[in-house]
């Protein structure tokens, strides 16, 4: 059959594009952006395999490409062919850098130049299994691709160009242009727009959240302990009696009867003998509590033996078969979904708020059924939490937080991320820091990493280094257990201060966090920004720094991700920087480099001048050692003449919205103001100037404050 040629005749511009669209008439697709750079799709292509594709013309019998610009930033693609299972597109650039497609790092860094691979990735172990991908890239020449499926497909990207090719005879991307040079973020904006954003999760996911391995496992229970339950609350009592901050718990498996402890939709008498009275007791210590799941039907299990009768388990020369972790069904279909829907909820009414979905990389499933498949798992543990608590809303936190491993574009709504079981050395935290930044430029803000790594020996080197990463990570999640305690003798003294600064301030950026998270609802702009995303001026010298971020917009964080007591410390240019938890002052010139010494209770992490912070305890969470407690915040601003204006975007619960705090500096009349709507609590504003720290209410329904003679410690 030929297909009409649906030839797009430029300009069709129904609105003001911000770039000139051309369009060869064979293949190629030239977006010019006049704020910086070209983008050129210079071939469409389609074959009969990943490595079996070919550049195709608009010309050719059956081969539809339709393009249009659809806002002033994009341009929509649609390609089909009649006669091919396999469409995709080609560009190429002048040396051009590449990032996203995969939180993982298989490429050793945060950049994608010289690496070609499937959109699933490749199931290298278990340090490197699959995590989130997502089909979206951008490029140093001030572009991004987005392709709308989800289908497979391999990314493939040389030294100055990209292709993709999709296992789907259709496919639509989207080329979306920057506003201006080297101003990524409105790609980020455009991209959320065009595929979807995450809920504001619970406020509990951010943690600290504490969780062991294996909560049966007897010879982990201290004195006392006879059942699982009693070692969570066991548990709690230890982070009381040490005023260490903590929102949430997660049970891992097993936790039901029968094998592996998941597939009977039970708890286990022996272990879990009363869970509805645990859950009452712990969410009055002011935990939430979620519990691992996984599509798999564990042999001789309720989920297996119905899966098995109804024909519902996945099956085919794809499938491993002997998998030991136990079969997935297809979720596709709509009675399997809904009868594991039914047995979720049903044993999760005890006040379950949450789960950490475990697998979907592990060829439980063909390869190419993957990213649906885990989608469909995402979707389905948020409507059982939907049915307890009701629907996320748009300005309020969910009443839960599910966090996952395997997660596609299409997930994104529902879930954050855990990178999986990394090793314990620097090996794990290296790529734990990478995967943190790579997940960020794909938009998956909610991220934590197992402090600490999941499995192989500590170090008290590593384990303080890996909590200060957790500290400005998103989400904060220690993994604890037999002889993995901080607080057990070999390491409570090295290990307790630290573990007690870091989920002190942990807790403490909550409010920073989940302003940012809130952001990120509106705009796919992450939490975790690579520094080129900070930085549009100095991209060149930082576009491929793996192990330093900008936490928000605000801290930049630097990790000590491999032995030594010493690291040298690059500043991006356009501001300058101090130390934001040490007593120096001393000020930092953007563009210099400095040495930094190691020490375990002062991280590498910087502030830009002119910043406003706002931190403080203003969620409860396990605090009881203060039976007076009250929510406070803290706006903490480090004014610099150098900057004249500055605004931080402060998320208020109790308003469902945002409010902006603003601070504007006058060289000329030495003087700081700063202007707040209601923050939603008492407030104290701290200004840190050559002075030192100098505090002054705030009123928690809104207003001004003027500053003079203010010493800048930027001055
Ligand atoms: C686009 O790339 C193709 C292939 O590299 C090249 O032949 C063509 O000249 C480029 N077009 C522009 C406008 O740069
Ligand atoms: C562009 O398409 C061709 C198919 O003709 C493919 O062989 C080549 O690898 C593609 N380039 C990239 C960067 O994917
Ligand atoms: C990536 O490239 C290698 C070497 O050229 C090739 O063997 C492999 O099949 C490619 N992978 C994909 C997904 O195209
Ligand atoms: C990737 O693209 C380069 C350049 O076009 C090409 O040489 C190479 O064969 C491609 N690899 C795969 C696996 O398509
Ligand atoms: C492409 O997807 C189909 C299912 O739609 C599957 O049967 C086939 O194996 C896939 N091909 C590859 C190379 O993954
Ligand atoms: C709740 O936990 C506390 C502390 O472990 C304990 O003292 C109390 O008895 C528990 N209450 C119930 C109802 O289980
Ligand atoms: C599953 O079926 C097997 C026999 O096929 C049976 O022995 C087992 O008790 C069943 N398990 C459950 C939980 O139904
Ligand atoms: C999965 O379920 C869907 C919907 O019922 C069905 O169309 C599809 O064929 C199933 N896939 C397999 C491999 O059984
Ligand atoms: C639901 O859970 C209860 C225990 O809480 C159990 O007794 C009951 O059998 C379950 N119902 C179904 C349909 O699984
Ligand atoms: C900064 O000084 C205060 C008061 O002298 C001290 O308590 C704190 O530990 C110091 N912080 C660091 C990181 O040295």
């Amino acid at each position: 059959m030929l297909y009409p040629l649906l030839l797009c005749l430029c300009p069709l511009l129904a609105h003001a594009a911000r770039f000139t669209l051309t369009h060869d008439p064979h293949t190629s697709i030239i977006v010019e952006n006049p704020a910086g750079g070209i983008v050129n799709n210079s071939a469409i292509i389609a074959g009969s395999g990943f490595s079996r594709a070919f550049p195709v013309s608009r010309k050719d019998s059956g081969i539809s490409v339709n393009v249009r610009s659809i806002s002033p930033a994009t341009v929509k693609v649609d390609v089909a062919s009649t006669d091919h299972a396999f469409v995709g597109a080609n560009f190429t650039g002048d040396a051009a850098t590449f990032w996203g497609v995969w939180e993982q790092p298989y490429t050793e860094g945060i950049t994608n130049n010289g690496f070609n691979e499937t959109l699933r990735g490749p199931n290298i172990g278990i340090d490197g299994m699959a995590t989130a991908r997502a089909p979206f890239f951008i490029s140093s020449d001030g572009y991004g691709i987005y392709a709308d499926s989800i289908r497979d497909a391999s990314f493939n990207f040389t030294d100055s160009s990209a292709g993709f090719l999709f296992n789907s005879s259709a496919v639509t991307y989207y080329i979306i242009v920057a506003d201006g040079p080297g101003d990524f973020k409105s790609i980020y904006r455009e991209y959320a727009r065009l595929s979807n954003t995450i809920n504001l999760f619970a406020v509990s996911g951010y943690g600290p959240t504490f969780w062991t391995d294996d909560s049966t496992y007897t010879a982990n229970w201290p004195k006392g302990v006879t059942n699982a339950l009693e070692y969570h609350e066991n548990l709690a009592d230890i982070l009381h009696t040490n005023n260490i901050h903590a929102a949430s718990m997660f049970i891992d498996r097993p936790w039901g009867t029968g094998t592996m402890g998941w597939g009977n939709f039970d708890w286990d008498p022996e272990f879990f003998p009363n869970p509805r009275q645990f859950f009452a007791n712990m969410s009055s210590r002011g935990y939430d509590i979620m519990a691992w799941v996984a599509n798999r039907a564990n042999e001789d299990t309720l989920f297996y033996n119905t899966s098995r009768e109804h024909r519902w388990l996945w099956d085919g020369p794809d499938v491993n078969p002997g998998n030991s972790l136990g079969p997935a069904v297809n979720l596709s279909n709509p009675d399997t979904y809904g009868w594991v829907k039914d047995h979720l909820l049903n044993v999760s009414r005890v006040g379950l708020k949450g789960y950490k979905i475990d697998r979907g990389d592990e060829n439980e499933f063909p390869d190419w059924a993957q990213h649906e498949q885990n989608a469909l798992m995402a979707q389905l543990t948020y409507e059982v939490m939907k049915e307890l608590y009701g629907p996320c809303q748009q300005g309020k936190p969910c009443h839960s937080y599910t966090f996952v491993r395997s997660a596609h574009d299409k997930s994104r709504q529902h879930v954050g991320l855990w990178n999986g079981d990394t090793g314990a050395g620097y090996d794990g935290l290296r790529m734990s820091v990478r995967s943190a930044i790579r997940a960020g430029l794909i938009n998956f803000p909610i991220w934590g990493s197992d402090t600490g790594g999941y499995s192989g020996q500590r170090t008290v080197e590593v384990w303080a280094s890996w909590m200060w990463f957790s500290c400005f990570s998103p989400v904060y999640e220690l993994k604890i257990g037999k002889d993995n305690n901080p607080w057990d003798e070999q390491w409570a003294p090295e290990m307790m201060p630290v573990l007690k600064k870091t989920t002190d301030l942990h807790h403490e950026l909550v409010p920073f966090i989940q302003s940012y998270a809130y952001r990120s609802t509106k705009d796919g702009v992450p939490i975790v920004r690579a520094l080129f995303l900070e930085v549009p001026q100095d991209t060149t010298a930082v576009a491929a720094v793996d192990d330093a971020y900008f936490f928000g917009e605000e801290l930049l964080v630097y990790n000590f991700i491999e032995e030594g007591s010493h690291r040298s410390i690059y500043f991006p240019t356009g501001s300058r920087y101090v130390e934001y938890l040490g007593n120096s002052s001393t000020v930092y010139q953007g563009g210099s480099t400095i040495d930094f010494k190691r020490d375990s209770n002062s991280p590498p992490v910087f502030v830009k001048e002119g910043s406003i912070v706002p931190r403080g305890d203003i969620y409860r969470a396990n605090n009881r050692w203060d039976p007076d407690w009250k929510p406070h915040l803290t706006v903490e601003i480090f004014p610099s003449y150098q900057v004249s204006e500055s605004r931080f975007s402060y998320y208020v619960e109790s308003l469902g919205r945002a409010t902006t705090i603003e601070m504007a500096t006058s060289r000329k009349q030495r003087c700081v103001t700063v202007h707040h709507g209601p923050l939603g609590a008492d407030a104290t504003l701290l200004m840190y100037s050559k002075a030192g720290k100098r505090s002054i209410p705030l009123p928690a329904k809104g207003g001004k404050v003027v500053l003079k003679d203010v010493i800048s410690l930027f001055d």
